[in-house]
This record gives structure tokens, C-alpha cells and sequence, in this order.
């Protein structure tokens, strides 16, 4: 990758790469979260920079170890699937849950309130998706049918990249995605944006090779628009 044709967003600022450096850019404790691939316009980034958002440590290690408690039994009776060649995710296992233990429930509850402030109409169910070390999710947009305008998720095990690539023209930004970070996806980004996580291989963030090892999402959804009609 070119280094040259990135830019950072950092702590919401944009900065040009030559300022910060990849070595002080993984040293720093507050992270760089996106670095933008293409030469993305001004305003086009301010609109990425309000419709994507990455906070570090949103979890701390004994929630991620509560919440992996409560996943694992559940997980491990499942097979990871590589089955089709056109599936949008490969090596995974997944999950569905509604319930959580007490202690789970008021970290479940802390990512609503990040994401979805005011919002309502949450779907009752908490995604759980599970990629294996060797596993990936392909581009995709998430069906405008079952989900909303927004998507949440906290990353479990282990840092990962995400590309986030404009349908309409393959602009395109990456973002990393620590071990206990929450991102929220909104609106533009949702709505036009394919977005993936990175094989390993593929795994860099600038020239950062991040290590995807096995991954566990926990992701909250709010529900579709009603169409008016
Ligand atoms: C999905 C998806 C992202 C993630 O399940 O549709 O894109 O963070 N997941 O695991
Ligand atoms: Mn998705």
C-alpha cells in the first residue's frame, strides 16, 4: 500500500500521514482509528467522520471476559461454516441472543445508549458472530429489510481491519478495529458503504500488519424505517 495517499483521522482531526508516522501511530494510547485509502473529500470525510466511529477500550477485560463466559458454551457447539463460494462471511459461527446475565446486560445496555441514544426501536436480539482465525467477511451491505440506520458492534479476542469501500465509486477508508473497541456505523456509511473485515493475509492498516486471530462481534441493530407508503 501507498502510504502517500493516506490521511488519518485522529481524535476526530484530519491529519496528513507524514505527520504522524505508523510506528506513533500504534504507540498511541487514544489510537488512530480510520485511515482514509483514497484521496476522500473534505466534505465527503466529514460526513464518514460523523458516520463512523471508533471508541477504544469501550469494554473493559473483565466485561470482555464476562461476555465470552456467557457466549463460549453457546458458541462452541457450533462448527464454523466455509460452505458456499458467494456467502458474505466465511469461517464463522453465529449467534443470536436476547437475554443476557445480569452483569452482560448493563454493558449491553451501555453500547444502546452509545449507539442508539433515544432510540426505541432496537431489534430485541444481539448479533454474536464468531470468525474463525482464518476467517472473513466479505463486502456487503447489511439488508435495508432487517436492519436500520444503525449498526454497533465490540470487537472480542482480537483487533481486526475494516474496509469500508463507496458502492457508487469504491472511494474507500479502512478502520482498525482494536480488542474491546466499539464501533457504530450511521446513515451514509450504513447506506452506501460496503463494508468487511479483512482476512489475515489481508490484515494491514497502513503498512501495520494487524494479527486477526479468531474474533468474536457483538453487534446491535436497530429496526428498518417503516416505509411510507
Ligand atoms: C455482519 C457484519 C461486522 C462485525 O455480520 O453483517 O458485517 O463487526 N459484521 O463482525
Ligand atoms: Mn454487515
Amino acid at each position: 500500500m501507498v502510504l502517500a495517499n493516506f490521511r488519518v483521522i485522529f481524535a476526530g482531526k484530519l491529519l496528513s500521514w507524514g505527520n504522524i508516522g505508523c510506528r506513533r501511530l500504534s504507540a498511541q494510547p487514544g489510537l488512530v482509528e480510520l485511515v482514509q485509502l483514497n484521496k476522500i473529500p473534505d466534505d465527503l470525510a466529514k460526513e464518514v467522520l460523523k458516520n463512523f466511529r471508533i471508541i477504544p477500550d469501550f469494554i473493559t477485560k473483565d466485561e470482555e471476559n464476562d461476555l465470552l463466559g456467557e457466549l463460549e458454551p453457546k458458541l462452541r457447539r457450533m462448527r464454523y461454516q466455509y460452505d458456499h463460494w458467494d456467502d458474505a462471511i466465511h469461517g464463522f459461527r453465529e449467534t443470536e441472543q436476547m437475554n443476557w446475565n445480569p452483569k452482560n446486560t448493563v454493558v449491553l445496555n451501555r453500547i444502546k445508549a452509545e449507539a442508539f441514544p433515544g432510540e426505541a426501536s432496537l431489534l430485541p436480539h444481539v448479533h454474536v458472530l464468531d470468525l474463525a482465525d482464518n476467517g472473513w467477511i466479505k463486502p456487503h451491505i447489511d439488508s435495508v429489510k432487517f436492519c436500520g440506520h444503525t449498526i454497533a458492534g465490540v470487537s472480542l479476542l482480537s483487533d481486526s481491519v475494516m474496509k469500508l469501500e463507496r458502492e457508487t465509486d469504491g472511494l474507500a477508508f479502512i478502520a482498525l478495529l482494536k480488542r474491546r473497541s466499539l464501533y457504530v456505523m450511521t446513515d451514509c456509511v450504513r447506506y452506501e458503504f460496503k463494508h468487511s473485515i479483512l482476512r489475515n493475509e489481508d490484515s494491514y492498516f497502513g503498512n501495520l500488519k494487524v494479527d486477526k486471530l479468531r474474533r468474536i462481534s457483538v453487534i446491535c441493530r436497530n429496526e428498518p424505517q417503516e416505509e411510507i407508503s
